[in-house]
Order: C-alpha cells, then structure tokens, then sequence
C-alpha cells in the first residue's frame, strides 16, 4: 500500500478537454475557487474554442456551462496545450482523455482502445514532481490502474511518488452541469485511504460526505461499465416492449407509466426511442463483453451482447417502417430529418441512431433534409464519412453520401416543401410544438410523420391529412 502526507491542493490538471474533462473541471473550479484548474488538451482548436471570447462557440454545448466558464476562466480556470508545465507542479491530475473501442488488432470491436490513458500516464510519470495523485476520470476496462501504476511506478526518479485513484464520471450529456453539482453520488475507488480522502475534500465543497462511496480500485472502475451497462439494459428492454405494443394495440407510453409507478423498477431510463446513441454505452457494453469473454464468462458475454444487438435491430427496425409506408421505395423522396444529435440539449452525435436510419435511407436513395438547432453541417458530413468498414455502405454509397444526397437545413418549415415524410429522431423541445397545420400544406400527398419519441402532439396532427405513426403505439 501507497503512504503519503495530507497535503493542501492548491492546483488540479486535468489531461483531456472534452465532454468530460471540460464541465467537470469547470465546476470544480467554481466551486473550489481556491484551487487552480488548468484543463489541457492536445488538440489546439479545442483549447482555442475553449479559451474563446464568443461563449457560443465553446467546444461542448451544455445548458448552464458557459456562465460557469464566464465566472471562473482566467481567474481560477485555465484551458491550456502546455501539459508538462502544469503536470509538474500539480497535486492532483486527472486523466479524462477518450478511451473509444479497438479498431484493429487484438480485440478489435470490443476491446477499449488504451492508447491515449497510456500515454497520459507515461506523460505524468515523465513531468510530475513530488507526490502526485493521479485520478483516473475516463470510463476504463477493470483493472487498467494496474497497467497506470506499473507504467508510473517505473519512474527512476526516487523524488516522485504516485497515487492511482479511480473516480468515474456519471454524467449524462445535455445535463451535464446539473449532475455535476448535485450528483446521485461521487465514486472514489483507491488504496491509499490518505489520496482518497484528498480527492474526496474537493467534492466535498459542495457535495455531502454521504454521497461519497469508497471502494477499492477494481469495484470503482467495474462499477461505471455496469452502471452504463443496466442503464442500456432498460432501453433495449423498453424497445423491445415497444415493438410489442406495436403489434398488439398497446401503447408504450402506458406500458412505461404502468411498470415504472413500480418502486422497484423506477420510472427512468425507461423511455421508448430510436435507441440508445452516445459515446458510452455501447462502447461500454463492447468493453464489458470483451472483459466477459477474457474471462471465459462466455453466458455473462452473451447476455450482454443482446443489449447491443436489440438496439442495432430497433434502429434498423426503424428505417425499415419508414420504407414501407413510403411504398417499399425512396428513391428521389423528400425526407425530413428532425434531430441529429443523440439527445436533446446537446451538440454531440457520436452513435446517433440518426447516423444509421439517415445512412440506411439514403441507401434507399431518399434525398434528406437534416434540421438540428445545435449540430453543424461539417459535423453530420463526418459522422456520414465514418463510414464501418464492414457495412454495405462501404461499396455503395460512400461517395454517393456526401454528394447532394442531403442537406442541412437551418428553417424547419423550408425543410417541408415537397417531402413526403419527416422522422423526429432528436427530443428537441421546439419539435414538439410544430405548426403541422401549415407544414401539412407544405408536404407532398400522401404525408407521413414518424415520431420516435414520443413528443408529436396527436390531437392537432390527426386535424391535418398528414399520416402519423408513433414509436410503440399499435393499431386500435
Ligand atoms: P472527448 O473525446 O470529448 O475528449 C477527450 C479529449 O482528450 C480530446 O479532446 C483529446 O484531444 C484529448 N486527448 C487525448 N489524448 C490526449 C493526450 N495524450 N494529451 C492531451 N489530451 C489528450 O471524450 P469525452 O466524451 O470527454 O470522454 C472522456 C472519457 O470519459 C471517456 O473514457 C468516456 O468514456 C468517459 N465518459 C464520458 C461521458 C460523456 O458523457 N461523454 C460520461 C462519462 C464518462
Ligand atoms: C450516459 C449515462 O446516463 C451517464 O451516467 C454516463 O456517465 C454516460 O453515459 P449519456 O450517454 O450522456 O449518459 O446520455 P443518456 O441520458 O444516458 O442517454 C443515452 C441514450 O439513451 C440517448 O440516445 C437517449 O436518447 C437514450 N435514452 C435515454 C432513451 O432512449 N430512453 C431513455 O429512457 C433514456
């Protein structure tokens, strides 16, 4: 076991200026404002963006960051490219780089892509002075804190000392500031009871003590792949419960009131949809069935890959639907995209199931108008150009994709001139009050409306001709 002193902090690193390191060190610093927080970043637009004059323009959009960055950047809250400098005299770094899954070589599909935490901790290892507690923030395979404190502890450097503590980070995109300042729960896994209770006192500003559960390393960082691992779980289940309503006259919306008003289920997390996006949970679960499989649990695997593979078959499920109301063929149709981002209240689309029900209808040869309040038209043209190396896409329509086939569109009602169909894939609060008397004028005849989540109003869209199919909803 580690031993080290009780020391004040006075200055915390953080390694990776994304989604995560970004907010999380904002509001830290905000409410810390006697500890400095440099925030650093590899990538030098990030930090320009973050380091911006225009707050629009911050790299990562979440309700209530920028008046947080507007308080505390420049004062105690600094985004910078100059990593050793600040490592060296840092008491606490935190490592928040990306961790997505393998694309090549051993474990390829599954596995987490380890390269840039390793590289982190030989940085630290390399450029800290002193003592320093490093804090695992990034979502990691079981037992990476062994690889961090082999590669630190292989320091020759006798006047530096390392701590690995793992501390994952459980906040949802788009409520990210929310969950930040008052969280279900701050998790500090460790072996040093001295380093954890250091990292514990920062929360502790504004966080009670009784939400801040200490574990061993191994049970923290298992703790946030199941965590997201049983949150996954319960929208597969509720889409496949969906499906099921569709057949049988049952309405989903019920079916989720119904279950969840049940103390012991809870009413979260259960909200029918296009699928599950973002850039954890099926990274996630692909980590976790790696870990299973390592471990000869190939049942434990299975069971887990059904998640994954629920939610592939919803989104297909999906553009499938829409193909067939459309009379089995898009070719040369209008269709409206309503949402690019994986949720609402957020610019981020990685595992948008709008990236795969867009791809899969263009492959139809539909022509899309794509509307999102915060994702740019650059940023739908990337995710069209990730395109799978495994999938059909490859071979058919990878030039195709980009080349007129669709269009971000900024008016939502220009977007409706001559379609003959729109799909709300994104919850965005302004789809949800529509003026569909006067978008059923602009739409081509026969119309349809596809609402995947649940928010188009039934009662004024059946007043106009346009056909309405909603997400888990069933014939009378
Ligand atoms: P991100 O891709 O938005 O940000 C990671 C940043 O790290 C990038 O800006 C990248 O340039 C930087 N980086 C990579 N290697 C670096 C290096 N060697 N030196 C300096 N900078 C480096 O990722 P994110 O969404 O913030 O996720 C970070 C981690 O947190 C992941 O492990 C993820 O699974 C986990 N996580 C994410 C969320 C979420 O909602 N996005 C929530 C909880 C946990
Ligand atoms: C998730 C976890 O919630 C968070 O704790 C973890 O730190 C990171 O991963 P995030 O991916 O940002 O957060 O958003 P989340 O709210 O979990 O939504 C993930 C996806 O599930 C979205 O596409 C969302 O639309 C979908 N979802 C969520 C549903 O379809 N139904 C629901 O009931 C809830």
């Amino acid at each position: 076991m580690i031993k080290s002193l009780k020391k004040r902090i006075t200055k915390i690193s953080c390694i990776g200026a994304g989604y995560v390191g970004g907010p999380t060190m904002a509001v830290i610093a905000d409410q810390c404002p006697h500890i400095k927080v440099v925030v650093l970043d590899i990538n030098e637009q990030r930090i320009k963006a973050w380091n911006s004059d225009n707050y629009d323009k911050l790299p990562v959009f979440e309700p209530g960051l920028k008046e947080i960055v507007l308080r505390s950047r420049g004062k105690n809250l600094f985004f910078s490219t100059e990593i050793n400098n600040n490592i060296a005299d840092s008491d606490i770094v935190f490592l928040s780089v990306n961790t997505p899954t393998k694309l090549s070589g051993v474990g390829s599909g599954h596995a987490s892509d380890l390269r840039w935490i390793e590289k982190c901790a030989r940085q630290v290892a390399l450029a800290s002075s002193g003592h320093t507690i490093v804090v695992e923030k990034s979502t990691l395979p079981v037992r990476t804190a062994q690889t961090i404190k082999t590669i630190l502890g292989s320091s020759s450097n006798k006047k530096k000392s390392f701590s690995v503590i793992s501390n994952p980070e459980f906040l949802a995109e788009g409520s990210a500031i929310k969950d930040l300042q008052n969280p279900d729960r701050v998790l500090i896994g460790g072996e040093d009871p001295v380093s954890i209770e250091q990292v514990a006192d920062i929360y502790r500003h504004w966080i009670d003590d009784k939400k801040i559960i200490r574990t061993n390393l191994w049970s923290s960082e298992l703790s946030k792949l199941t965590a997201n691992a049983f949150l996954a779980q319960r929208i597969s289940s509720i889409n496949s419960v969906a499906a099921i309503c569709e057949e049988t006259g049952a309405n989903i919306n019920e079916v989720s009131l119904a279950i969840g008003s049940d103390t012991r289920i809870g009413n979260k997390f259960i909200k029918s949809g296009p699928g599950f996006g973002g850039s954890c949970f099926k990274k996630d679960l692909l980590n976790l069935i790696y870990l299973c499989k390592y471990f000869g649990l190939k049942e434990v695997a299975n069971y887990w890959l059904s998640v994954v593979s629920l939610n592939s078959w919803n989104q297909n499920r999906i553009s499938e639907i829409v193909v067939n109301k459309l009379f089995g063929t898009l070719a040369e149709k209008k269709i409206v995209i309503l949402g690019f981002a994986f949720k609402a209240n957020t610019n981020d689309t990685r595992e948008s199931s709008a990236i795969t029900i867009s791809k899969n209808l263009l492959i139809e040869g539909a022509k899309l108008k794509i509307h999102d309040p915060k994702v740019s038209s650059d940023q739908i043209k990337a995710e069209f150009n990730l395109i799978d190396n495994k999938s059909n896409y490859q071979n058919i329509y990878k030039e195709d994709i980009n080349n007129g086939s669709w269009e971000k569109i900024d008016n939502i009602y220009d977007a409706f001139i001559d379609a003959d169909a729109a799909i709300v894939l994104t919850e965005w609060e302004e789809y949800s009050s529509l003026d569909w008397e006067k978008i059923s004028k602009l739409m081509r005849k026969p119309s349809w409306v596809f609402d995947t989540r649940s928010i188009v109003n039934n009662n004024i869209i059946s007043k106009t001709d346009i056909n309405l199919w909603r997400i888990g909803i069933g014939p009378n």
